[in-house]
């Protein structure tokens, strides 16, 4: 048996992974670069680079506005009702518009007007950025205020800690289910009951879960969620994002960007607004049909591969990763700021260093180690099950390890 930290034993897990083969079905065009950011930007499959010339040249060259009756204008919900497998939900609970904060916006200004009396929008201080500056628009929007919950360590926030601040007045929660910077995952169960237990209507972003952490909507109750199809979805750079509204929800709120597309019968060209009975309403403007469309290739290998195997290996990684820090990278200086427990932590490892900024810098221009660095000295090692390989993992290992030493 070869020695836990070598490379020989990066190379048997690795041969014995029922995964490996995923990672042919991707562009792999640098075979030496270690890419430990899908977490941020998913790499290309390569059926995807098949369909980008089929849609360029047959769809649009070709077919010109025809393309609009031959499935352009169903693509939104046909691939949403895709995603919907990969999160609990219906295939009429979910479909694909805009970017994950101007979906956000809009879920989070109906949530607010369906719950007139109630002021505030609960999140945590965990949340991404534009998440709180979403929010709190929309609550300026609507008169109220947001209430940021602190985590005091920076990794966590405990139920209680957004329980405590679960009053009468408040409309809405919305939280990062995994999130972004620690990978702390929320019980989604729990924080949907005691949003509802206040009276609130509860939001999820699910942009570092979906396509590495299994979730499930219905289960949990929730009645909102919206998330990107640029990272563990590989659906490519800007790819338009998801939203969810529950069945029972969608005749109740109304889309505060009310464009024509999401009017009962855009093709009427009616001077007046009447929304679209169902999700449809949630539909603003013209989609972007190429993009939509890059967008299936990369949920359909998720659903072959299957979300309890890729979780099971997201899991064997990152521990991985995490028994190679304990060993070899804490005493150099590393902290580990991600969940210790795997039931708590999503599909990335982060690690702080004094040092961060300058170690992630060198890891990407002197080792061809791309890991990403979140501030004040956050670096975070991605792990997509679906292409990333336990060698990968051991050259950043490696590298880390090197730069912290003063010998790289
Ligand atoms: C959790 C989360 N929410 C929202 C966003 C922003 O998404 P978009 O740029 O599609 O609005 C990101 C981007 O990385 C994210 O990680």
């Amino acid at each position: 048996m070869p020695e836990f930290s070598s490379l020989e034993y990066a190379r048997m897990q690795d041969a014995g992974d029922e995964l490996a083969s995923f990672r042919e079905r991707f562009l792999i065009a640098e075979p030496d670069l270690v890419y430990v950011d899908g977490n941020s930007l998913g790499r290309l499959p390569k059926a995807a680079l098949e369909l980008s010339r089929e849609l360029v040249e047959q769809q649009w060259g070709s077919r010109l506005i025809r393309g609009w009756n031959e499935g352009w204008l169903d693509l939104s919900t046909r691939i949403g009702g895709k995603i919907a497998r990969l999160i609990g939900a219906g295939t009429d609970e979910v479909l694909l518009a805009d970017s994950t904060s101007v979906n956000l916006f809009k879920l989070s200004v109906a949530a607010m007007r369906a719950r007139p009396g109630r002021s505030r929008i609960v999140t945590d201080a965990l949340n991404f950025p534009s998440d709180l500056y979403v929010l709190r628009a929309a609550a300026d929007l609507c008169g109220g205020e947001l209430c940021v919950v602190p985590s005091e360590d920076g990794i966590t926030v405990p139920l209680q800690a957004l329980r405590f601040v679960m009053g009468d007045d408040v409309a809405l929660v919305s939280l990062s289910h995994t999130t972004y910077k620690s990978a702390f995952v929320h019980d989604m169960r729990a924080v949907t009951a005691a949003a509802h237990a206040a009276g609130a209507l509860m939001l999820w972003d699910l942009s570092h879960s979906v396509g590495s952490v299994p979730v499930d909507l219905e289960r949990a109750g929730a009645d909102l969620a919206v998330g990107c199809a640029y990272k563990y979805l590989n659906g490519g750079p800007g790819a338009p994002a998801f939203l969810y509204v529950r069945r029972s929800l969608q005749e109740a709120l109304q889309n505060p960007i009310s464009g024509w597309l999401g009017r009962d019968d855009p093709f009427s060209f009616s001077p007046d607004y009447e929304a679209a009975s169902g999700l449809r309403r949630f539909i603003s403007g013209t989609p972007p049909v190429l993009s939509l469309a890059m967008i299936e290739p990369g949920v359909d290998l998720v659903l072959e591969a299957g979300l309890d195997r890729i979780r099971a290996k997201s899991i064997q990684q990152t521990e991985y990763l995490i028994s190679r820090w304990e060993q070899e990278l804490r005493p150099l200086g590393y902290t580990l700021a991600s969940p210790r427990d795997s039931a708590q932590r999503g599909s990335h490892v982060a690690l702080a260093h004094a040092e961060g900024q300058r170690l992630n810098d060198a890891l990407i221009e002197r080792w061809n180690v791309i890991p990403d660095f979140r501030p004040p000295n956050v670096i975070r090692v991605g792990v997509s099950p679906l292409y990333t390989t336990y060698t990968e993992l051991h050259g950043a290992v490696q590298a880390l390890k090197s730069l912290a030493s003063g010998l790289g």
